[in-house]
Protein backbone atom coordinates (compact mmCIF):
# COMPACT_ATOMS: atom_id res chain seq x y z
CA UNK A 1 0.00 0.00 0.00
CA UNK A 2 1.08 3.85 -0.53
CA UNK A 3 2.57 5.28 1.98
CA UNK A 4 1.45 8.45 3.54
CA UNK A 5 3.95 11.09 4.52
CA UNK A 6 4.38 14.68 5.81
CA UNK A 7 6.79 17.44 4.27
CA UNK A 8 7.21 20.57 6.51
CA UNK A 9 8.99 23.22 6.31
CA UNK A 10 7.75 25.61 3.30
CA UNK A 11 8.46 25.46 -0.23
CA UNK A 12 12.06 25.09 -0.49
CA UNK A 13 12.02 22.07 1.84
CA UNK A 14 8.96 20.47 -0.33
CA UNK A 15 9.63 17.36 -3.09
CA UNK A 16 7.54 15.43 -4.96
CA UNK A 17 7.21 14.19 -8.68
CA UNK A 18 3.35 16.07 -8.65
CA UNK A 19 1.26 18.02 -6.01
CA UNK A 20 -2.59 18.23 -6.87
CA UNK A 21 -4.28 21.31 -6.66
CA UNK A 22 -7.92 21.89 -6.25
CA UNK A 23 -9.98 24.09 -8.35
CA UNK A 24 -13.78 25.44 -8.39
CA UNK A 25 -15.05 26.92 -11.59
CA UNK A 26 -13.17 30.33 -12.57
CA UNK A 27 -11.19 30.07 -10.10
CA UNK A 28 -7.16 31.79 -10.87
CA UNK A 29 -3.90 29.61 -9.59
CA UNK A 30 -3.45 32.69 -7.17
CA UNK A 31 -6.96 32.40 -5.39
CA UNK A 32 -6.61 28.56 -4.85
CA UNK A 33 -3.53 27.77 -4.35
CA UNK A 34 -1.49 30.94 -3.29
CA UNK A 35 1.07 29.21 -1.51
CA UNK A 36 1.84 26.37 -4.06
CA UNK A 37 2.45 29.59 -6.29
CA UNK A 38 4.81 31.17 -4.50
CA UNK A 39 6.63 27.73 -3.70
CA UNK A 40 6.40 26.88 -7.56
CA UNK A 41 7.67 28.99 -9.89
CA UNK A 42 7.04 27.88 -13.35
CA UNK A 43 3.81 27.53 -12.11
CA UNK A 44 1.70 30.57 -12.90
CA UNK A 45 3.32 30.28 -16.68
CA UNK A 46 2.30 27.05 -17.67
CA UNK A 47 0.55 26.97 -21.03
CA UNK A 48 -2.22 24.60 -19.78
CA UNK A 49 -4.38 27.17 -17.43
CA UNK A 50 -5.75 28.73 -20.85
CA UNK A 51 -8.05 26.04 -21.00
CA UNK A 52 -8.12 24.98 -17.43
CA UNK A 53 -11.93 26.07 -16.26
CA UNK A 54 -11.79 23.97 -13.04
CA UNK A 55 -15.28 22.01 -13.86
CA UNK A 56 -16.30 19.16 -11.84
CA UNK A 57 -14.18 15.94 -13.63
CA UNK A 58 -11.33 18.13 -15.24
CA UNK A 59 -7.97 17.25 -14.68
CA UNK A 60 -4.87 18.74 -16.60
CA UNK A 61 -1.35 18.65 -15.84
CA UNK A 62 0.44 21.43 -15.72
CA UNK A 63 4.25 21.04 -16.40
CA UNK A 64 7.38 22.62 -15.12
CA UNK A 65 10.82 21.86 -16.07
CA UNK A 66 11.84 18.54 -15.23
CA UNK A 67 14.72 19.33 -12.96
CA UNK A 68 12.47 20.91 -10.19
CA UNK A 69 11.35 20.09 -6.94
CA UNK A 70 8.03 19.94 -8.14
CA UNK A 71 7.49 19.45 -11.50
CA UNK A 72 4.01 18.96 -12.51
CA UNK A 73 0.67 20.23 -10.90
CA UNK A 74 -2.08 18.11 -11.26
CA UNK A 75 -5.18 20.94 -11.63
CA UNK A 76 -8.14 19.33 -10.83
CA UNK A 77 -11.44 21.12 -11.20
CA UNK A 78 -14.69 20.65 -8.49
CA UNK A 79 -17.57 22.80 -10.46
CA UNK A 80 -19.50 25.12 -9.04
CA UNK A 81 -18.37 26.19 -5.38
CA UNK A 82 -21.66 27.37 -4.68
CA UNK A 83 -22.57 23.87 -5.71
CA UNK A 84 -20.24 21.71 -3.94
CA UNK A 85 -21.52 21.81 -0.65
CA UNK A 86 -24.49 19.38 -1.28
CA UNK A 87 -23.97 15.55 -1.29
CA UNK A 88 -22.44 14.71 -4.11
CA UNK A 89 -20.14 17.54 -4.13
CA UNK A 90 -17.45 15.70 -1.81
CA UNK A 91 -18.08 12.42 -4.53
CA UNK A 92 -16.55 14.68 -6.96
CA UNK A 93 -13.63 15.11 -5.07
CA UNK A 94 -13.01 11.72 -4.26
CA UNK A 95 -13.12 11.02 -7.87
CA UNK A 96 -10.99 13.73 -8.43
CA UNK A 97 -8.32 12.56 -6.08
CA UNK A 98 -8.71 8.56 -7.31
CA UNK A 99 -8.57 10.00 -10.88
CA UNK A 100 -5.47 12.03 -9.94
CA UNK A 101 -3.42 8.87 -8.46
CA UNK A 102 -4.49 6.73 -11.41
CA UNK A 103 -2.90 9.26 -13.52
CA UNK A 104 -0.17 9.48 -11.85
CA UNK A 105 0.25 5.39 -11.91
CA UNK A 106 -0.42 5.13 -15.56
CA UNK A 107 2.69 7.71 -16.01
CA UNK A 108 4.91 6.16 -13.25
CA UNK A 109 4.80 9.34 -10.84
CA UNK A 110 6.62 7.84 -7.63
CA UNK A 111 5.77 10.50 -5.21
CA UNK A 112 2.59 12.78 -5.22
CA UNK A 113 1.77 15.50 -2.63
CA UNK A 114 -0.97 18.07 -1.66
CA UNK A 115 -0.39 21.45 -0.23
CA UNK A 116 -2.17 21.61 3.22
CA UNK A 117 -3.08 25.76 3.12
CA UNK A 118 -5.19 24.82 0.19
CA UNK A 119 -7.36 21.94 1.49
CA UNK A 120 -7.66 24.41 4.83
CA UNK A 121 -9.55 27.16 2.44
CA UNK A 122 -11.88 24.28 0.97
CA UNK A 123 -12.64 22.28 3.91
CA UNK A 124 -15.22 24.31 5.10
CA UNK A 125 -17.61 23.91 1.92
CA UNK A 126 -17.68 20.53 2.40
CA UNK A 127 -18.13 20.60 6.11
CA UNK A 128 -14.87 18.92 7.30
CA UNK A 129 -11.80 21.21 8.78
CA UNK A 130 -8.51 20.84 6.85
CA UNK A 131 -7.81 17.20 8.73
CA UNK A 132 -10.57 15.75 8.15
CA UNK A 133 -10.35 16.69 4.22
CA UNK A 134 -6.78 15.26 4.81
CA UNK A 135 -7.97 11.94 5.70
CA UNK A 136 -10.54 12.22 2.61
CA UNK A 137 -8.06 12.65 0.44
CA UNK A 138 -5.48 10.24 1.70
CA UNK A 139 -8.07 7.82 1.80
CA UNK A 140 -9.20 8.39 -1.94
CA UNK A 141 -5.96 8.18 -3.00
CA UNK A 142 -5.58 4.71 -1.25
CA UNK A 143 -8.70 3.93 -2.96
CA UNK A 144 -8.51 5.03 -5.89
CA UNK A 145 -5.07 2.63 -6.10
CA UNK A 146 -7.03 -0.28 -5.20
CA UNK A 147 -7.53 -3.27 -7.67
CA UNK A 148 -8.24 -7.03 -7.23
CA UNK A 149 -5.39 -8.78 -9.11
CA UNK A 150 -5.20 -11.98 -7.14
CA UNK A 151 -6.15 -14.83 -10.55
CA UNK A 152 -4.55 -12.72 -12.94
CA UNK A 153 -1.66 -14.88 -14.46
CA UNK A 154 -0.04 -11.96 -15.25
CA UNK A 155 0.03 -9.16 -12.60
CA UNK A 156 -0.45 -5.73 -13.83
CA UNK A 157 2.56 -3.57 -13.19
CA UNK A 158 2.21 -2.27 -9.60
CA UNK A 159 6.14 -1.21 -9.45
CA UNK A 160 4.52 1.98 -11.04
CA UNK A 161 1.90 2.54 -8.09
CA UNK A 162 2.96 6.01 -6.47
CA UNK A 163 5.06 5.28 -3.16
CA UNK A 164 4.04 8.32 -1.10
CA UNK A 165 1.05 10.74 -0.92
CA UNK A 166 2.72 13.51 1.20
CA UNK A 167 0.94 16.13 2.65
CA UNK A 168 2.99 19.63 2.51
CA UNK A 169 2.99 22.23 5.68
CA UNK A 170 4.52 25.55 5.53
CA UNK A 171 5.13 25.49 9.11
CA UNK A 172 8.24 24.06 10.61
CA UNK A 173 6.02 21.27 12.27
CA UNK A 174 3.54 18.57 10.76
CA UNK A 175 0.14 19.07 12.61
CA UNK A 176 -0.50 16.40 14.64
CA UNK A 177 -4.22 16.54 14.04
CA UNK A 178 -3.04 15.94 10.22
CA UNK A 179 -1.00 12.79 11.52
CA UNK A 180 -3.82 10.96 13.12
CA UNK A 181 -5.95 12.06 10.18
CA UNK A 182 -3.68 10.11 7.68
CA UNK A 183 -3.47 7.13 10.46
CA UNK A 184 -7.27 7.45 10.34
CA UNK A 185 -7.29 7.09 6.52
CA UNK A 186 -4.66 4.61 6.55
CA UNK A 187 -6.12 1.74 8.88
CA UNK A 188 -9.94 2.69 6.99
CA UNK A 189 -8.29 1.78 3.68
CA UNK A 190 -6.67 -1.50 4.98
CA UNK A 191 -9.96 -1.86 6.20
CA UNK A 192 -11.87 -1.17 2.75
CA UNK A 193 -10.00 -3.09 1.00
CA UNK A 194 -9.65 -6.15 3.19
CA UNK A 195 -13.61 -6.23 2.18
CA UNK A 196 -13.09 -5.36 -0.85
CA UNK A 197 -11.14 -8.41 -1.50
CA UNK A 198 -13.02 -11.08 0.29
CA UNK A 199 -16.28 -9.64 -1.58
CA UNK A 200 -14.35 -9.40 -4.66
CA UNK A 201 -13.23 -13.30 -4.20
CA UNK A 202 -15.00 -16.08 -5.81
CA UNK A 203 -16.55 -18.72 -3.65
CA UNK A 204 -14.21 -21.41 -4.17
CA UNK A 205 -12.01 -19.88 -2.38
CA UNK A 206 -13.81 -17.57 0.02
CA UNK A 207 -15.62 -20.45 1.61
CA UNK A 208 -16.79 -20.60 5.60
CA UNK A 209 -13.70 -21.55 6.54
CA UNK A 210 -11.99 -18.92 4.37
CA UNK A 211 -13.96 -16.31 6.98
CA UNK A 212 -12.73 -18.37 9.71
CA UNK A 213 -8.77 -18.22 8.71
CA UNK A 214 -9.03 -14.91 7.61
CA UNK A 215 -10.58 -13.35 11.13
CA UNK A 216 -7.89 -16.21 12.85
CA UNK A 217 -5.50 -15.06 11.20
CA UNK A 218 -6.08 -10.96 11.29
CA UNK A 219 -6.36 -11.70 14.91
CA UNK A 220 -2.91 -13.01 15.23
CA UNK A 221 -1.85 -9.95 14.32
CA UNK A 222 -3.69 -7.84 17.12
CA UNK A 223 -4.20 -10.13 20.14
CA UNK A 224 -1.58 -8.23 22.27
CA UNK A 225 -4.13 -5.07 21.84
CA UNK A 226 -7.13 -7.16 23.17
CA UNK A 227 -8.29 -9.28 19.80
CA UNK A 228 -9.58 -12.64 19.82
CA UNK A 229 -11.34 -14.77 18.03
CA UNK A 230 -13.33 -17.61 18.36
CA UNK A 231 -15.25 -20.16 15.38
CA UNK A 232 -18.02 -22.32 16.29
CA UNK A 233 -19.14 -25.24 13.52
CA UNK A 234 -21.92 -27.13 12.98
CA UNK A 235 -22.04 -29.27 16.42
CA UNK A 236 -21.68 -25.87 18.37
CA UNK A 237 -23.80 -24.23 16.17
CA UNK A 238 -25.97 -27.75 16.96
CA UNK A 239 -25.26 -27.58 20.58
CA UNK A 240 -27.15 -23.74 21.23
CA UNK A 241 -29.61 -25.11 19.40
CA UNK A 242 -29.47 -22.49 15.75
CA UNK A 243 -31.78 -24.25 13.73
CA UNK A 244 -32.48 -21.55 11.34
CA UNK A 245 -29.05 -20.69 10.35
CA UNK A 246 -28.57 -24.66 10.14
CA UNK A 247 -30.99 -24.99 7.77
CA UNK A 248 -29.91 -22.86 4.99
CA UNK A 249 -26.55 -24.75 5.31
CA UNK A 250 -28.09 -28.05 5.04
CA UNK A 251 -27.85 -28.18 1.45
CA UNK A 252 -24.26 -27.16 1.00
CA UNK A 253 -20.93 -29.48 0.97
CA UNK A 254 -18.79 -27.10 2.96
CA UNK A 255 -19.44 -26.81 6.69
CA UNK A 256 -21.04 -23.30 8.18
CA UNK A 257 -19.10 -21.16 10.68
CA UNK A 258 -20.06 -18.70 13.12
CA UNK A 259 -17.11 -16.18 13.29
CA UNK A 260 -16.86 -14.36 16.21
CA UNK A 261 -14.45 -11.53 16.83
CA UNK A 262 -13.77 -9.71 19.75
CA UNK A 263 -11.98 -6.45 20.96
CA UNK A 264 -11.74 -5.39 24.32
CA UNK A 265 -8.72 -3.23 24.65
CA UNK A 266 -7.51 -2.00 27.78
CA UNK A 267 -9.70 1.42 28.32
CA UNK A 268 -13.10 0.27 26.55
CA UNK A 269 -15.85 0.07 28.72
CA UNK A 270 -19.31 -1.22 29.32
CA UNK A 271 -21.23 -2.70 27.16
CA UNK A 272 -19.90 -3.85 23.74
CA UNK A 273 -21.28 -2.78 20.54
CA UNK A 274 -22.50 -6.24 18.46
CA UNK A 275 -21.99 -5.55 14.89
CA UNK A 276 -23.35 -8.71 13.15
CA UNK A 277 -22.58 -9.55 8.91
CA UNK A 278 -24.58 -11.52 6.87
CA UNK A 279 -21.64 -13.88 4.90
CA UNK A 280 -23.45 -16.27 2.58
CA UNK A 281 -20.22 -17.28 0.73
CA UNK A 282 -22.52 -17.84 -2.34
CA UNK A 283 -26.45 -17.45 -2.63
CA UNK A 284 -27.90 -19.66 -5.42
CA UNK A 285 -30.91 -19.39 -4.07
CA UNK A 286 -31.63 -23.06 -2.51
CA UNK A 287 -33.77 -25.18 -3.59
CA UNK A 288 -36.02 -21.84 -4.56
CA UNK A 289 -33.20 -21.84 -7.27
CA UNK A 290 -32.30 -18.16 -8.72
CA UNK A 291 -32.31 -17.96 -12.37
CA UNK A 292 -28.59 -17.67 -13.86
CA UNK A 293 -28.49 -14.46 -15.13
CA UNK A 294 -26.86 -12.65 -12.27
CA UNK A 295 -26.35 -15.60 -10.25
CA UNK A 296 -22.56 -15.51 -10.27
CA UNK A 297 -22.75 -11.78 -8.53
CA UNK A 298 -23.68 -14.07 -5.49
CA UNK A 299 -20.44 -14.46 -4.69
CA UNK A 300 -20.90 -11.26 -2.85
CA UNK A 301 -23.49 -11.97 -0.91
CA UNK A 302 -21.02 -12.14 2.22
CA UNK A 303 -20.47 -8.29 2.09
CA UNK A 304 -22.23 -7.68 5.29
CA UNK A 305 -19.68 -10.03 7.01
CA UNK A 306 -16.72 -8.46 5.13
CA UNK A 307 -17.42 -5.18 6.25
CA UNK A 308 -17.87 -6.70 9.94
CA UNK A 309 -14.15 -8.48 9.08
CA UNK A 310 -12.83 -4.75 7.33
CA UNK A 311 -14.23 -2.57 10.76
CA UNK A 312 -11.51 -4.81 12.73
CA UNK A 313 -8.65 -4.66 10.67
CA UNK A 314 -9.13 -0.73 10.74
CA UNK A 315 -9.41 -1.04 14.61
CA UNK A 316 -6.78 -3.49 14.82
CA UNK A 317 -4.59 -1.12 12.71
CA UNK A 318 -5.40 2.04 14.68
CA UNK A 319 -4.40 -0.34 17.87
CA UNK A 320 -3.05 0.79 20.71
CA UNK A 321 -2.75 4.39 19.80
CA UNK A 322 -6.92 4.68 19.57
CA UNK A 323 -9.34 2.81 21.69
CA UNK A 324 -12.86 2.71 21.55
CA UNK A 325 -15.22 4.15 23.86
CA UNK A 326 -16.69 0.49 24.39
CA UNK A 327 -15.74 -3.30 23.32
CA UNK A 328 -16.71 -4.23 20.25
CA UNK A 329 -18.33 -7.88 19.09
CA UNK A 330 -18.19 -9.22 15.30
CA UNK A 331 -20.47 -11.64 14.53
CA UNK A 332 -20.38 -13.17 11.16
CA UNK A 333 -22.51 -16.10 10.42
CA UNK A 334 -21.20 -17.92 7.18
CA UNK A 335 -22.26 -20.78 4.90
CA UNK A 336 -23.43 -21.18 1.20
CA UNK A 337 -27.01 -21.59 0.57
CA UNK A 338 -27.03 -24.17 -2.18
CA UNK A 339 -29.40 -26.94 -3.29
CA UNK A 340 -27.97 -29.91 -2.09
CA UNK A 341 -29.79 -33.47 -1.57
CA UNK A 342 -30.33 -32.30 1.83
CA UNK A 343 -30.78 -29.20 1.16
CA UNK A 344 -34.10 -26.82 2.86
CA UNK A 345 -37.36 -27.86 1.17
CA UNK A 346 -40.15 -24.87 0.57
CA UNK A 347 -42.10 -25.67 3.69
CA UNK A 348 -39.66 -27.06 6.22
CA UNK A 349 -40.17 -25.76 9.52
CA UNK A 350 -37.34 -24.82 11.56
CA UNK A 351 -36.74 -24.08 15.30
CA UNK A 352 -34.34 -20.72 15.67
CA UNK A 353 -32.19 -20.36 18.52
CA UNK A 354 -35.02 -17.92 20.45
CA UNK A 355 -37.50 -20.49 20.16
CA UNK A 356 -39.65 -19.07 17.57
CA UNK A 357 -40.37 -21.62 14.86
CA UNK A 358 -40.03 -20.68 10.98
CA UNK A 359 -41.67 -21.78 8.51
CA UNK A 360 -39.40 -21.69 5.21
CA UNK A 361 -41.33 -20.92 2.63
CA UNK A 362 -38.87 -19.36 0.45
CA UNK A 363 -35.28 -20.55 0.81
CA UNK A 364 -33.90 -17.80 -1.05
CA UNK A 365 -34.97 -15.68 1.61
CA UNK A 366 -31.89 -17.34 3.77
CA UNK A 367 -29.79 -13.94 4.78
CA UNK A 368 -32.69 -13.51 7.76
CA UNK A 369 -32.39 -16.46 8.55
CA UNK A 370 -28.63 -16.87 9.59
CA UNK A 371 -28.98 -13.50 10.77
CA UNK A 372 -32.19 -14.72 13.08
CA UNK A 373 -29.92 -17.01 15.18
CA UNK A 374 -26.80 -14.68 14.79
CA UNK A 375 -28.91 -11.71 16.53
CA UNK A 376 -29.82 -14.18 19.58
CA UNK A 377 -26.95 -15.19 20.11
CA UNK A 378 -25.22 -11.80 20.27
CA UNK A 379 -28.22 -11.13 22.57
CA UNK A 380 -27.61 -13.87 24.66
CA UNK A 381 -23.99 -14.38 25.21
CA UNK A 382 -23.06 -10.53 25.15
CA UNK A 383 -25.74 -8.34 26.23
CA UNK A 384 -25.16 -5.76 23.98
CA UNK A 385 -25.18 -2.25 24.44
CA UNK A 386 -26.68 -1.46 20.85
CA UNK A 387 -26.38 -3.90 17.96
CA UNK A 388 -25.90 -2.74 14.38
CA UNK A 389 -26.10 -5.76 11.19
CA UNK A 390 -25.22 -5.15 8.30
CA UNK A 391 -26.53 -7.46 4.84
CA UNK A 392 -26.98 -7.80 1.19
CA UNK A 393 -30.30 -8.76 2.53
CA UNK A 394 -33.05 -8.01 -0.27
CA UNK A 395 -33.27 -7.63 -4.24
CA UNK A 396 -36.56 -4.92 -3.29
CA UNK A 397 -33.95 -2.94 -1.42
CA UNK A 398 -31.97 -2.49 -4.40
CA UNK A 399 -34.75 -1.75 -6.62
CA UNK A 400 -35.90 0.77 -4.08
CA UNK A 401 -32.26 3.34 -3.98
CA UNK A 402 -30.29 2.21 -6.70
CA UNK A 403 -27.13 1.14 -6.97
CA UNK A 404 -24.73 2.69 -4.13
CA UNK A 405 -27.52 3.24 -1.65
CA UNK A 406 -28.32 1.24 1.63
CA UNK A 407 -31.45 1.06 3.13
CA UNK A 408 -31.43 1.86 6.99
CA UNK A 409 -33.80 0.55 9.64
CA UNK A 410 -33.63 0.54 13.72
CA UNK A 411 -35.68 1.28 16.64
CA UNK A 412 -33.45 4.20 17.93
CA UNK A 413 -33.63 7.43 16.71
CA UNK A 414 -30.24 8.24 18.37
CA UNK A 415 -28.52 5.20 16.64
CA UNK A 416 -30.23 5.62 13.56
CA UNK A 417 -29.50 9.63 12.97
CA UNK A 418 -25.69 8.88 14.00
CA UNK A 419 -25.59 6.11 11.01
CA UNK A 420 -27.07 8.33 8.47
CA UNK A 421 -24.62 11.35 9.37
CA UNK A 422 -21.89 9.12 9.10
CA UNK A 423 -23.07 7.69 5.69
CA UNK A 424 -23.57 10.84 4.05
CA UNK A 425 -20.44 12.06 5.49
CA UNK A 426 -18.38 9.41 4.63
CA UNK A 427 -19.46 8.42 0.76
CA UNK A 428 -21.81 5.45 2.17
CA UNK A 429 -25.30 7.05 1.81
CA UNK A 430 -27.92 5.13 3.51
CA UNK A 431 -31.85 6.24 3.62
CA UNK A 432 -33.87 5.36 6.50
CA UNK A 433 -36.94 3.20 5.93
CA UNK A 434 -39.66 1.97 8.44
CA UNK A 435 -39.88 -1.39 10.41
CA UNK A 436 -43.84 -1.19 10.64
CA UNK A 437 -46.38 -3.86 12.62
CA UNK A 438 -48.49 -4.53 9.87
CA UNK A 439 -45.27 -6.75 8.34
CA UNK A 440 -46.58 -9.14 11.21
CA UNK A 441 -49.40 -10.07 9.02
CA UNK A 442 -47.84 -10.82 6.08
CA UNK A 443 -45.41 -13.10 7.95
CA UNK A 444 -48.07 -15.21 9.44
CA UNK A 445 -48.25 -18.87 9.17
CA UNK A 446 -50.47 -20.99 9.25
CA UNK A 447 -48.17 -23.99 10.68
CA UNK A 448 -45.33 -22.06 12.64
CA UNK A 449 -44.70 -18.97 14.77
CA UNK A 450 -43.80 -17.02 11.21
CA UNK A 451 -42.23 -17.65 7.68
CA UNK A 452 -39.79 -16.29 5.98
CA UNK A 453 -40.84 -14.25 3.31
CA UNK A 454 -44.07 -12.64 2.24
CA UNK A 455 -45.09 -9.92 -0.49
CA UNK A 456 -42.92 -9.10 -3.03
CA UNK A 457 -44.43 -5.54 -2.12
CA UNK A 458 -42.56 -3.78 0.64
CA UNK A 459 -39.86 -6.82 0.69
CA UNK A 460 -37.14 -5.09 2.32
CA UNK A 461 -39.20 -3.93 5.00
CA UNK A 462 -40.75 -7.68 5.46
CA UNK A 463 -36.80 -8.94 5.64
CA UNK A 464 -36.19 -5.82 8.68
CA UNK A 465 -39.45 -6.68 11.03
CA UNK A 466 -38.78 -10.02 10.58
CA UNK A 467 -34.87 -9.42 11.66
CA UNK A 468 -36.72 -7.10 14.23
CA UNK A 469 -38.67 -10.12 16.08
CA UNK A 470 -35.43 -11.57 17.08
CA UNK A 471 -34.69 -8.43 18.65
CA UNK A 472 -35.04 -8.47 22.77
CA UNK A 473 -37.16 -5.62 24.21
CA UNK A 474 -35.47 -2.44 25.01
CA UNK A 475 -32.23 -3.53 22.73
CA UNK A 476 -31.36 -1.01 20.43
CA UNK A 477 -30.56 -2.43 17.56
CA UNK A 478 -30.25 -0.87 13.50
CA UNK A 479 -30.32 -2.87 10.08
CA UNK A 480 -28.19 -2.49 6.76
CA UNK A 481 -29.73 -3.10 3.65
CA UNK A 482 -26.52 -3.18 1.54
CA UNK A 483 -27.93 -5.43 -1.43
CA UNK A 484 -27.46 -2.68 -4.00
CA UNK A 485 -24.61 -0.67 -2.18
CA UNK A 486 -21.23 -3.15 -2.32
CA UNK A 487 -20.68 -3.13 -6.04
CA UNK A 488 -19.74 -0.17 -8.13
CA UNK A 489 -17.19 1.40 -10.62
CA UNK A 490 -15.95 4.76 -10.04
CA UNK A 491 -12.50 6.37 -9.86
CA UNK A 492 -11.91 4.90 -6.45
CA UNK A 493 -13.70 1.76 -6.62
CA UNK A 494 -12.25 -0.53 -9.46
CA UNK A 495 -15.53 -2.82 -11.23
CA UNK A 496 -16.66 -4.58 -8.13
CA UNK A 497 -17.44 -4.94 -4.50
CA UNK A 498 -16.68 -1.26 -2.65
CA UNK A 499 -16.41 -2.18 0.82
CA UNK A 500 -19.37 -0.58 1.55
CA UNK A 501 -19.94 -0.40 5.52
CA UNK A 502 -16.60 -0.26 6.82
CA UNK A 503 -16.84 3.57 7.40
CA UNK A 504 -19.97 3.97 8.99
CA UNK A 505 -19.54 0.86 11.59
CA UNK A 506 -16.13 2.24 12.51
CA UNK A 507 -17.50 6.20 12.83
CA UNK A 508 -20.65 3.64 15.41
CA UNK A 509 -17.61 2.59 17.06
CA UNK A 510 -16.09 5.99 17.47
CA UNK A 511 -18.85 7.83 18.61
CA UNK A 512 -20.43 4.68 20.67
CA UNK A 513 -20.35 7.60 23.88
CA UNK A 514 -23.29 9.45 22.56
CA UNK A 515 -25.59 7.03 21.33
CA UNK A 516 -25.03 4.61 24.28
CA UNK A 517 -25.79 7.21 26.77
CA UNK A 518 -28.85 9.02 25.22
N1 LIG B 1 -28.86 -12.10 -1.40
C1 LIG B 1 -30.18 -11.86 -1.84
C2 LIG B 1 -30.49 -10.39 -2.01
C3 LIG B 1 -29.74 -9.68 -3.12
C4 LIG B 1 -30.29 -9.56 -4.37
C5 LIG B 1 -28.52 -9.11 -2.88
C6 LIG B 1 -29.62 -8.91 -5.37
C7 LIG B 1 -27.83 -8.45 -3.89
C8 LIG B 1 -28.39 -8.35 -5.13
C9 LIG B 1 -31.16 -12.42 -0.82
O1 LIG B 1 -30.76 -13.55 -0.15
C10 LIG B 1 -32.38 -12.78 -1.57
O2 LIG B 1 -32.32 -13.68 -2.36
N2 LIG B 1 -33.47 -12.07 -1.31
C11 LIG B 1 -34.70 -12.34 -1.93
C12 LIG B 1 -35.77 -12.35 -0.87
C13 LIG B 1 -37.08 -12.84 -1.32
C14 LIG B 1 -37.02 -14.30 -1.66
C15 LIG B 1 -38.09 -12.60 -0.24
C16 LIG B 1 -34.97 -11.24 -2.95
O3 LIG B 1 -34.64 -10.08 -2.68
O4 LIG B 1 -35.48 -11.54 -4.02
MN1 LIG C 1 -31.22 -15.33 -1.21
ZN1 LIG D 1 -28.74 -13.80 0.01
Amino acid sequence: MMDIRFQAGGGERWKAEAVLAFFFEGEKVEQAAPVLEQAVPWLSIAPAWRDFRGKKGEMTVMYGPAAMDIPRVIALGLGDREKAGREDGLIALRHAVGGALRLCRDHGLESVAVEMSSLERIAPVYGFDGPGLAREIALAALLGLYRYERWLSVKKDSSSDPRWLAFLFREEHVNDAVREAARLAEAEAAGLCLARDLANGPANEVTPAFMASTAEELVSRFAEWGMSCHVLGPKELEERNMGAFLAVSRGSEREPRLVVLEYSPRGAEGKPLALVGKGITFDSGGISLKPSAGMAEMKGDMSGAAAVMGVFEALGRLAPGWTPPCPVVGLMPCTENMPGGRATRPGDIVVTMSGRSIEIVNTDAEGRLILADALTYAQKNWNPGGIVDIATLTGACAVALGKGNAGLFANDDTLADLLHAAGCRFGERNWRLPVWESSREILKSNVADMVNSGAREGGALHAAFFLSCFVEEGMRWAHLDIAAADTGESPVNVRGATGFGVRTLLDAVRSAQQWRLN
